[in-house]
Protein backbone atom coordinates (compact mmCIF):
# COMPACT_ATOMS: atom_id res chain seq x y z
CA UNK A 1 0.00 0.00 0.00
CA UNK A 2 3.00 1.99 0.89
CA UNK A 3 3.93 1.43 -2.64
CA UNK A 4 1.51 2.46 -4.20
CA UNK A 5 1.23 5.71 -2.46
CA UNK A 6 4.87 6.92 -3.31
CA UNK A 7 4.10 6.17 -6.64
CA UNK A 8 1.12 7.23 -7.12
CA UNK A 9 2.34 10.68 -5.50
CA UNK A 10 5.26 10.51 -8.35
CA UNK A 11 2.97 9.79 -11.16
CA UNK A 12 1.02 13.12 -9.82
CA UNK A 13 4.58 15.12 -9.78
CA UNK A 14 5.24 14.15 -13.07
CA UNK A 15 2.15 14.50 -14.88
CA UNK A 16 2.34 18.15 -12.40
CA UNK A 17 5.70 19.14 -13.88
CA UNK A 18 5.10 17.79 -18.09
CA UNK A 19 1.37 19.84 -17.65
CA UNK A 20 3.01 23.55 -17.42
CA UNK A 21 5.19 22.69 -20.86
CA UNK A 22 3.78 22.16 -24.28
CA UNK A 23 7.03 20.07 -25.03
CA UNK A 24 7.77 17.76 -22.78
CA UNK A 25 11.57 18.08 -20.89
CA UNK A 26 13.33 14.78 -20.59
CA UNK A 27 16.46 13.97 -18.80
CA UNK A 28 18.32 10.92 -17.34
CA UNK A 29 16.14 11.09 -14.23
CA UNK A 30 13.02 10.36 -15.91
CA UNK A 31 13.27 9.88 -20.19
CA UNK A 32 12.76 5.64 -19.57
CA UNK A 33 9.99 5.57 -16.92
CA UNK A 34 7.94 8.48 -18.81
CA UNK A 35 8.81 6.74 -22.07
CA UNK A 36 7.81 3.64 -20.64
CA UNK A 37 4.31 4.82 -19.65
CA UNK A 38 3.46 6.07 -23.50
CA UNK A 39 1.93 4.36 -26.14
CA UNK A 40 3.41 6.93 -28.80
CA UNK A 41 5.87 10.11 -27.53
CA UNK A 42 7.67 12.15 -30.12
CA UNK A 43 11.58 12.58 -28.50
CA UNK A 44 13.96 15.49 -30.07
CA UNK A 45 17.24 14.63 -29.14
CA UNK A 46 18.88 18.43 -29.49
CA UNK A 47 22.02 20.55 -28.34
CA UNK A 48 21.40 24.02 -27.68
CA UNK A 49 24.42 25.15 -29.87
CA UNK A 50 22.62 23.73 -32.89
CA UNK A 51 21.58 26.38 -35.46
CA UNK A 52 19.16 23.70 -36.86
CA UNK A 53 17.72 22.83 -33.44
CA UNK A 54 17.36 26.30 -32.83
CA UNK A 55 15.26 26.97 -36.15
CA UNK A 56 12.98 23.74 -35.46
CA UNK A 57 12.55 24.86 -32.17
CA UNK A 58 9.10 27.31 -32.35
CA UNK A 59 8.21 25.25 -34.97
CA UNK A 60 7.97 22.24 -32.66
CA UNK A 61 6.65 23.65 -29.88
CA UNK A 62 4.12 24.89 -32.38
CA UNK A 63 3.21 21.48 -33.38
CA UNK A 64 3.43 20.35 -29.86
CA UNK A 65 0.56 22.67 -28.71
CA UNK A 66 -1.60 22.25 -31.87
CA UNK A 67 -0.86 18.16 -30.96
CA UNK A 68 -1.83 18.33 -27.42
CA UNK A 69 -5.47 18.75 -28.68
CA UNK A 70 -5.62 16.57 -30.90
CA UNK A 71 -7.63 13.64 -30.03
CA UNK A 72 -5.46 11.04 -29.09
CA UNK A 73 -3.52 13.97 -27.72
CA UNK A 74 0.37 13.55 -29.31
CA UNK A 75 3.24 14.43 -26.95
CA UNK A 76 6.13 15.81 -27.67
CA UNK A 77 9.16 15.88 -25.89
CA UNK A 78 12.90 17.02 -26.14
CA UNK A 79 16.32 15.84 -24.91
CA UNK A 80 19.14 17.62 -24.08
CA UNK A 81 21.87 15.81 -25.77
CA UNK A 82 24.92 18.16 -24.29
CA UNK A 83 23.96 17.11 -20.45
CA UNK A 84 26.37 15.05 -19.59
CA UNK A 85 23.77 12.54 -18.01
CA UNK A 86 21.20 12.61 -20.67
CA UNK A 87 24.48 11.84 -23.56
CA UNK A 88 24.93 8.07 -22.71
CA UNK A 89 20.77 7.57 -22.99
CA UNK A 90 20.88 9.99 -26.17
CA UNK A 91 23.73 8.09 -27.91
CA UNK A 92 22.00 5.61 -30.10
CA UNK A 93 19.89 7.85 -31.60
CA UNK A 94 21.98 10.61 -32.73
CA UNK A 95 24.16 8.46 -34.69
CA UNK A 96 23.73 11.11 -37.68
CA UNK A 97 23.71 14.23 -35.33
CA UNK A 98 21.31 16.53 -33.94
CA UNK A 99 18.48 17.49 -34.32
CA UNK A 100 17.58 14.09 -34.19
CA UNK A 101 13.38 12.73 -33.95
CA UNK A 102 12.06 9.84 -32.70
CA UNK A 103 8.96 8.42 -32.52
CA UNK A 104 8.71 5.85 -29.17
CA UNK A 105 5.89 3.62 -29.15
CA UNK A 106 4.77 1.27 -26.91
CA UNK A 107 6.51 2.09 -24.09
CA UNK A 108 9.33 2.18 -26.17
CA UNK A 109 9.65 -0.85 -27.69
CA UNK A 110 9.92 -0.12 -31.06
CA UNK A 111 11.47 3.08 -31.96
CA UNK A 112 11.25 5.17 -35.49
CA UNK A 113 12.87 7.48 -37.07
CA UNK A 114 10.84 10.86 -37.56
CA UNK A 115 10.82 11.33 -41.63
CA UNK A 116 8.62 14.33 -42.14
CA UNK A 117 9.47 17.88 -42.94
CA UNK A 118 10.74 20.42 -40.58
CA UNK A 119 8.43 22.91 -41.09
CA UNK A 120 5.04 23.44 -38.38
CA UNK A 121 2.22 22.00 -40.70
CA UNK A 122 4.58 19.13 -42.42
CA UNK A 123 5.35 17.81 -38.30
CA UNK A 124 1.34 18.43 -37.27
CA UNK A 125 0.17 16.40 -40.41
CA UNK A 126 2.70 13.86 -40.31
CA UNK A 127 2.38 13.11 -36.82
CA UNK A 128 -1.28 13.30 -36.78
CA UNK A 129 -1.24 10.33 -39.37
CA UNK A 130 1.22 8.94 -37.28
CA UNK A 131 -0.67 9.24 -34.25
CA UNK A 132 -3.85 7.08 -36.02
CA UNK A 133 -4.09 3.30 -36.68
CA UNK A 134 -1.22 2.02 -38.53
CA UNK A 135 -3.47 0.39 -41.37
CA UNK A 136 -7.11 1.79 -42.40
CA UNK A 137 -9.97 0.10 -42.70
CA UNK A 138 -11.04 -0.10 -46.43
CA UNK A 139 -15.16 -0.77 -46.55
CA UNK A 140 -16.25 0.97 -49.89
CA UNK A 141 -15.06 2.98 -52.96
CA UNK A 142 -14.84 6.28 -51.22
CA UNK A 143 -12.63 4.90 -48.56
CA UNK A 144 -10.73 3.62 -51.11
CA UNK A 145 -10.40 6.71 -52.82
CA UNK A 146 -9.54 8.38 -49.92
CA UNK A 147 -6.62 6.42 -48.34
CA UNK A 148 -4.95 4.95 -51.51
CA UNK A 149 -2.57 7.47 -52.68
CA UNK A 150 -1.84 6.18 -56.42
CA UNK A 151 1.28 8.10 -56.65
CA UNK A 152 3.03 5.76 -53.58
CA UNK A 153 3.26 2.38 -52.36
CA UNK A 154 0.49 1.15 -50.57
CA UNK A 155 0.47 -2.32 -48.68
CA UNK A 156 -3.25 -3.81 -48.57
CA UNK A 157 -4.25 -6.59 -46.57
CA UNK A 158 -6.84 -8.46 -48.22
CA UNK A 159 -8.86 -10.29 -45.59
CA UNK A 160 -11.65 -12.71 -47.40
CA UNK A 161 -12.15 -15.21 -44.76
CA UNK A 162 -11.42 -14.59 -40.74
CA UNK A 163 -7.94 -15.16 -39.73
CA UNK A 164 -7.29 -13.84 -36.40
CA UNK A 165 -3.51 -14.84 -36.74
CA UNK A 166 -2.77 -13.66 -39.92
CA UNK A 167 -5.15 -10.24 -39.11
CA UNK A 168 -2.53 -9.70 -36.16
CA UNK A 169 0.89 -10.80 -38.38
CA UNK A 170 -0.25 -7.63 -40.55
CA UNK A 171 -0.80 -5.37 -37.61
CA UNK A 172 1.97 -5.97 -36.06
CA UNK A 173 3.54 -5.40 -39.41
CA UNK A 174 1.98 -2.07 -40.13
CA UNK A 175 2.99 -0.94 -36.84
CA UNK A 176 6.49 -1.81 -37.15
CA UNK A 177 7.00 -0.38 -41.27
CA UNK A 178 3.75 2.69 -40.82
CA UNK A 179 6.68 5.23 -41.24
CA UNK A 180 7.57 3.89 -44.68
CA UNK A 181 4.59 2.59 -46.16
CA UNK A 182 0.35 3.10 -46.08
CA UNK A 183 -1.18 0.56 -45.00
CA UNK A 184 -4.79 -0.57 -45.16
CA UNK A 185 -7.11 -3.66 -44.88
CA UNK A 186 -10.48 -4.91 -46.31
CA UNK A 187 -12.32 -7.93 -46.96
CA UNK A 188 -12.90 -7.32 -50.27
CA UNK A 189 -10.14 -7.13 -52.77
CA UNK A 190 -12.48 -5.77 -55.30
CA UNK A 191 -11.93 -2.69 -53.35
CA UNK A 192 -8.51 -2.18 -54.32
CA UNK A 193 -7.35 -0.40 -57.53
CA UNK A 194 -5.34 -3.09 -59.02
CA UNK A 195 -5.59 -6.77 -59.14
CA UNK A 196 -7.88 -9.40 -59.17
CA UNK A 197 -10.13 -11.03 -56.70
CA UNK A 198 -8.72 -13.81 -53.94
CA UNK A 199 -10.35 -16.24 -51.98
CA UNK A 200 -7.01 -16.55 -49.62
CA UNK A 201 -5.99 -13.62 -46.92
CA UNK A 202 -3.51 -12.16 -49.59
CA UNK A 203 -1.17 -9.52 -49.23
CA UNK A 204 -1.17 -7.02 -52.24
CA UNK A 205 1.47 -4.27 -52.64
CA UNK A 206 0.77 -1.65 -55.09
CA UNK A 207 2.93 0.73 -56.63
CA UNK A 208 2.92 3.30 -59.27
CA UNK A 209 5.66 1.69 -61.17
CA UNK A 210 7.27 -1.62 -63.07
CA UNK A 211 4.25 -4.33 -62.62
CA UNK A 212 2.01 -1.78 -60.57
CA UNK A 213 1.06 -4.58 -57.74
CA UNK A 214 2.36 -8.00 -56.30
CA UNK A 215 0.50 -10.46 -54.20
CA UNK A 216 2.04 -12.63 -51.26
CA UNK A 217 0.15 -14.96 -49.41
CA UNK A 218 2.79 -15.76 -46.55
CA UNK A 219 1.46 -14.59 -43.32
CA UNK A 220 4.80 -14.89 -41.39
CA UNK A 221 6.22 -11.20 -40.28
CA UNK A 222 9.76 -11.82 -41.64
CA UNK A 223 8.06 -13.11 -44.93
CA UNK A 224 6.05 -10.31 -45.03
CA UNK A 225 8.75 -7.68 -44.40
CA UNK A 226 10.99 -9.50 -46.82
CA UNK A 227 8.48 -9.32 -49.77
CA UNK A 228 7.27 -5.77 -49.32
CA UNK A 229 10.82 -4.43 -48.91
CA UNK A 230 12.18 -6.08 -52.13
CA UNK A 231 9.01 -5.61 -54.37
CA UNK A 232 8.91 -1.71 -53.33
CA UNK A 233 12.69 -1.03 -54.66
CA UNK A 234 12.10 -0.36 -58.35
CA UNK A 235 14.08 -1.84 -60.85
CA UNK A 236 15.40 1.94 -62.08
CA UNK A 237 14.80 4.65 -59.08
CA UNK A 238 15.06 8.22 -60.74
CA UNK A 239 17.09 10.55 -59.27
CA UNK A 240 15.47 13.87 -60.39
CA UNK A 241 13.69 17.35 -59.22
CA UNK A 242 10.35 15.37 -59.08
CA UNK A 243 9.58 14.83 -55.46
CA UNK A 244 7.53 12.30 -56.02
CA UNK A 245 10.59 10.33 -57.04
CA UNK A 246 12.19 10.54 -53.77
CA UNK A 247 10.22 8.03 -51.63
CA UNK A 248 11.57 5.56 -54.50
CA UNK A 249 15.21 6.94 -53.97
CA UNK A 250 15.09 6.13 -50.33
CA UNK A 251 13.84 2.55 -51.03
CA UNK A 252 16.84 2.47 -53.18
CA UNK A 253 19.19 3.58 -51.00
CA UNK A 254 17.84 1.31 -47.84
CA UNK A 255 17.98 -2.09 -49.98
CA UNK A 256 20.25 -4.40 -49.26
CA UNK A 257 22.59 -5.16 -52.21
CA UNK A 258 24.79 -3.94 -54.31
CA UNK A 259 24.08 -0.80 -55.43
CA UNK A 260 24.66 0.93 -59.02
CA UNK A 261 24.63 4.79 -59.47
CA UNK A 262 24.51 5.85 -63.40
CA UNK A 263 24.65 10.09 -63.36
CA UNK A 264 24.22 12.18 -66.74
CA UNK A 265 22.77 14.96 -67.80
CA UNK A 266 18.79 14.68 -68.46
CA UNK A 267 18.74 17.36 -70.76
CA UNK A 268 21.39 16.08 -73.62
CA UNK A 269 22.21 12.23 -72.62
CA UNK A 270 18.55 10.73 -71.46
CA UNK A 271 17.74 9.05 -75.01
CA UNK A 272 20.84 7.57 -75.04
CA UNK A 273 21.71 5.82 -71.69
CA UNK A 274 17.93 5.17 -70.56
CA UNK A 275 16.37 2.21 -72.46
CA UNK A 276 20.27 0.52 -72.48
CA UNK A 277 20.34 1.12 -68.58
CA UNK A 278 16.62 -0.03 -67.78
CA UNK A 279 17.46 -2.81 -69.62
CA UNK A 280 20.73 -4.09 -67.72
CA UNK A 281 19.06 -3.11 -64.43
CA UNK A 282 16.13 -5.60 -65.69
CA UNK A 283 18.81 -8.38 -66.37
CA UNK A 284 20.29 -8.12 -62.96
CA UNK A 285 16.95 -8.18 -61.24
CA UNK A 286 16.15 -10.58 -58.36
CA UNK A 287 20.53 -10.91 -58.25
CA UNK A 288 20.84 -8.57 -55.11
CA UNK A 289 21.74 -5.59 -56.94
CA UNK A 290 19.97 -1.92 -57.18
CA UNK A 291 19.77 0.70 -59.85
CA UNK A 292 19.21 4.42 -59.80
CA UNK A 293 19.27 6.93 -62.45
CA UNK A 294 20.41 10.05 -61.60
CA UNK A 295 20.16 13.74 -63.39
CA UNK A 296 23.81 14.82 -62.91
CA UNK A 297 22.43 18.62 -61.62
CA UNK A 298 20.01 16.85 -58.87
CA UNK A 299 23.18 14.46 -57.92
CA UNK A 300 25.39 17.15 -57.58
CA UNK A 301 25.39 16.65 -54.01
CA UNK A 302 25.68 12.85 -54.16
CA UNK A 303 28.36 13.13 -56.32
CA UNK A 304 30.49 15.46 -54.52
CA UNK A 305 29.81 13.34 -51.36
CA UNK A 306 31.69 10.32 -52.98
CA UNK A 307 34.24 12.92 -54.24
CA UNK A 308 32.90 13.30 -57.94
CA UNK A 309 32.03 15.74 -60.04
CA UNK A 310 29.33 16.67 -62.55
CA UNK A 311 31.57 17.61 -65.63
CA UNK A 312 32.72 13.86 -64.91
CA UNK A 313 29.30 12.72 -66.69
CA UNK A 314 28.30 10.39 -68.02
CA UNK A 315 29.90 8.39 -64.78
CA UNK A 316 28.35 5.11 -63.67
CA UNK A 317 29.23 4.43 -59.88
CA UNK A 318 28.67 1.45 -58.00
CA UNK A 319 28.67 0.71 -53.84
CA UNK A 320 28.83 -2.57 -52.84
CA UNK A 321 27.42 -3.98 -49.81
CA UNK A 322 30.81 -4.16 -48.46
CA UNK A 323 31.24 -0.34 -49.20
CA UNK A 324 34.13 -0.77 -51.77
CA UNK A 325 33.34 1.72 -54.33
CA UNK A 326 34.06 1.44 -58.25
CA UNK A 327 33.67 4.07 -60.73
CA UNK A 328 33.98 4.58 -64.28
CA UNK A 329 33.76 8.58 -65.71
CA UNK A 330 32.72 9.28 -69.28
CA UNK A 331 31.04 6.08 -70.02
CA UNK A 332 29.52 4.71 -73.31
CA UNK A 333 26.11 3.43 -73.47
CA UNK A 334 27.33 0.43 -75.17
CA UNK A 335 29.65 0.02 -72.53
CA UNK A 336 27.49 -0.53 -69.35
CA UNK A 337 26.67 -3.73 -68.95
CA UNK A 338 30.44 -5.05 -69.79
CA UNK A 339 31.58 -2.53 -67.45
CA UNK A 340 29.33 -3.87 -64.87
CA UNK A 341 29.95 -7.49 -65.76
CA UNK A 342 33.85 -6.71 -64.98
CA UNK A 343 33.00 -5.09 -61.87
CA UNK A 344 31.29 -7.89 -60.41
CA UNK A 345 33.93 -10.64 -61.90
CA UNK A 346 36.54 -8.84 -59.51
CA UNK A 347 38.31 -7.41 -62.76
CA UNK A 348 38.64 -3.03 -61.79
CA UNK A 349 40.17 -1.66 -59.44
CA UNK A 350 38.12 -0.14 -56.57
CA UNK A 351 38.03 3.18 -56.42
CA UNK A 352 39.38 4.85 -53.14
CA UNK A 353 38.22 7.82 -51.57
CA UNK A 354 39.81 8.72 -48.05
CA UNK A 355 37.45 7.53 -45.26
CA UNK A 356 37.95 7.58 -41.48
CA UNK A 357 37.53 4.17 -40.22
CA UNK A 358 33.78 4.59 -38.16
CA UNK A 359 33.68 3.07 -35.16
CA UNK A 360 30.48 0.95 -36.08
CA UNK A 361 29.61 -2.55 -36.86
CA UNK A 362 29.55 -3.40 -40.12
CA UNK A 363 25.40 -3.50 -40.00
CA UNK A 364 25.34 0.23 -38.36
CA UNK A 365 27.52 1.60 -40.86
CA UNK A 366 25.21 0.77 -43.50
CA UNK A 367 22.38 2.30 -41.79
CA UNK A 368 24.53 5.23 -41.43
CA UNK A 369 25.50 5.48 -44.97
CA UNK A 370 21.82 5.14 -46.14
CA UNK A 371 20.64 7.58 -43.76
CA UNK A 372 23.37 10.20 -44.33
CA UNK A 373 22.83 9.61 -48.11
CA UNK A 374 19.26 10.49 -47.87
CA UNK A 375 19.92 13.18 -45.48
CA UNK A 376 22.44 14.95 -46.41
CA UNK A 377 22.81 14.44 -50.33
CA UNK A 378 19.04 13.74 -51.58
CA UNK A 379 17.22 15.21 -49.55
CA UNK A 380 18.58 18.17 -48.92
CA UNK A 381 15.36 20.55 -50.69
CA UNK A 382 14.10 23.17 -48.31
CA UNK A 383 12.02 20.79 -46.78
CA UNK A 384 14.89 18.35 -46.03
CA UNK A 385 15.29 17.36 -42.47
CA UNK A 386 19.28 17.94 -43.40
CA UNK A 387 21.31 16.79 -40.38
CA UNK A 388 23.68 19.45 -38.31
CA UNK A 389 26.76 16.63 -37.71
CA UNK A 390 28.02 16.00 -41.13
CA UNK A 391 29.28 12.11 -41.26
CA UNK A 392 31.37 10.80 -44.73
CA UNK A 393 32.24 7.43 -44.29
CA UNK A 394 31.07 6.17 -47.89
C1 LIG B 1 11.95 15.36 -16.13
O1 LIG B 1 12.87 15.83 -15.15
C2 LIG B 1 13.32 17.17 -15.37
C3 LIG B 1 14.39 17.48 -14.31
O2 LIG B 1 13.93 17.17 -13.06
C4 LIG B 1 12.15 18.13 -15.30
O3 LIG B 1 12.58 19.45 -15.59
C5 LIG B 1 11.11 17.71 -16.33
O4 LIG B 1 9.96 18.52 -16.22
C6 LIG B 1 10.72 16.25 -16.14
N1 LIG B 1 9.87 15.90 -17.26
C7 LIG B 1 8.61 15.47 -17.12
C8 LIG B 1 7.86 15.21 -18.37
O5 LIG B 1 8.10 15.25 -16.05
C1 LIG C 1 22.18 1.38 -27.47
O1 LIG C 1 22.20 0.32 -28.42
C2 LIG C 1 22.91 -0.83 -27.96
C3 LIG C 1 23.02 -1.80 -29.12
O2 LIG C 1 21.82 -1.93 -29.81
C4 LIG C 1 22.18 -1.41 -26.75
O3 LIG C 1 22.84 -2.56 -26.28
C5 LIG C 1 22.11 -0.35 -25.66
O4 LIG C 1 21.35 -0.83 -24.56
C6 LIG C 1 21.49 0.93 -26.19
N1 LIG C 1 21.63 1.96 -25.18
C7 LIG C 1 20.59 2.64 -24.71
C8 LIG C 1 20.91 3.66 -23.68
O5 LIG C 1 19.43 2.43 -25.09
C1 LIG D 1 2.72 -15.05 -37.69
O1 LIG D 1 4.07 -14.62 -37.58
C2 LIG D 1 4.90 -15.48 -36.83
C3 LIG D 1 6.26 -14.84 -36.74
O2 LIG D 1 6.77 -14.63 -38.04
C4 LIG D 1 4.93 -16.86 -37.49
O3 LIG D 1 5.70 -17.76 -36.70
C5 LIG D 1 3.52 -17.40 -37.67
O4 LIG D 1 3.55 -18.60 -38.39
C6 LIG D 1 2.67 -16.38 -38.41
N1 LIG D 1 1.30 -16.84 -38.52
C7 LIG D 1 0.71 -17.09 -39.69
C8 LIG D 1 -0.71 -17.56 -39.63
O5 LIG D 1 1.29 -16.97 -40.75
C1 LIG E 1 23.24 19.84 -69.06
O1 LIG E 1 23.22 20.20 -70.41
C2 LIG E 1 22.66 21.49 -70.63
C3 LIG E 1 22.58 21.70 -72.14
O2 LIG E 1 23.84 21.49 -72.76
C4 LIG E 1 23.53 22.53 -69.94
O3 LIG E 1 22.97 23.81 -70.11
C5 LIG E 1 23.60 22.21 -68.44
O4 LIG E 1 24.49 23.09 -67.80
C6 LIG E 1 24.09 20.78 -68.24
N1 LIG E 1 24.02 20.45 -66.81
C7 LIG E 1 25.05 20.02 -66.10
C8 LIG E 1 24.80 19.71 -64.66
O5 LIG E 1 26.16 19.86 -66.59
C1 LIG F 1 33.05 -6.13 -41.35
O1 LIG F 1 33.20 -6.65 -42.66
C2 LIG F 1 34.54 -7.00 -42.98
C3 LIG F 1 34.64 -7.41 -44.44
O2 LIG F 1 33.41 -7.38 -45.07
C4 LIG F 1 35.02 -8.12 -42.04
O3 LIG F 1 36.37 -8.46 -42.32
C5 LIG F 1 34.90 -7.63 -40.60
O4 LIG F 1 35.23 -8.69 -39.71
C6 LIG F 1 33.49 -7.16 -40.30
N1 LIG F 1 33.47 -6.54 -38.98
C7 LIG F 1 32.49 -6.76 -38.09
C8 LIG F 1 32.63 -6.03 -36.80
O5 LIG F 1 31.51 -7.48 -38.32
Amino acid sequence: MMKFLVLAALLAVTAFAAENEVVWTLDHTNYSQIISQHKMIVVQFYAPWCGYCQQLEPKYEEAASVLSNHDPPVILAKMDTTILENAELARNFTINGVPSIKIFRNGGKTVHDYKGTRETEGIIAYLKKHGGPASLEIKTEKDAATFIDEKKIVVAGIFPQLSLEKIINFTTLAEDLRVDYDFVHTLDAKLLPRGGLVDKPTIRLLKPYDELYADFEDFQIEAMQNFIEETSVPIMAILDDNPENQQFVNHFLHSPGDKVFLFLNFSTDLDAFKIKYYDLALSYKGKETNFLLGDAESGKKALQYFGLDTDQTPLIFVLTMGSTKYVQRHVQPDNLASWLKDCKDGKLKPYLKSQPIPEFNNETVKVVVAETLEDMVFNSGKDGFTVGVLSTWV
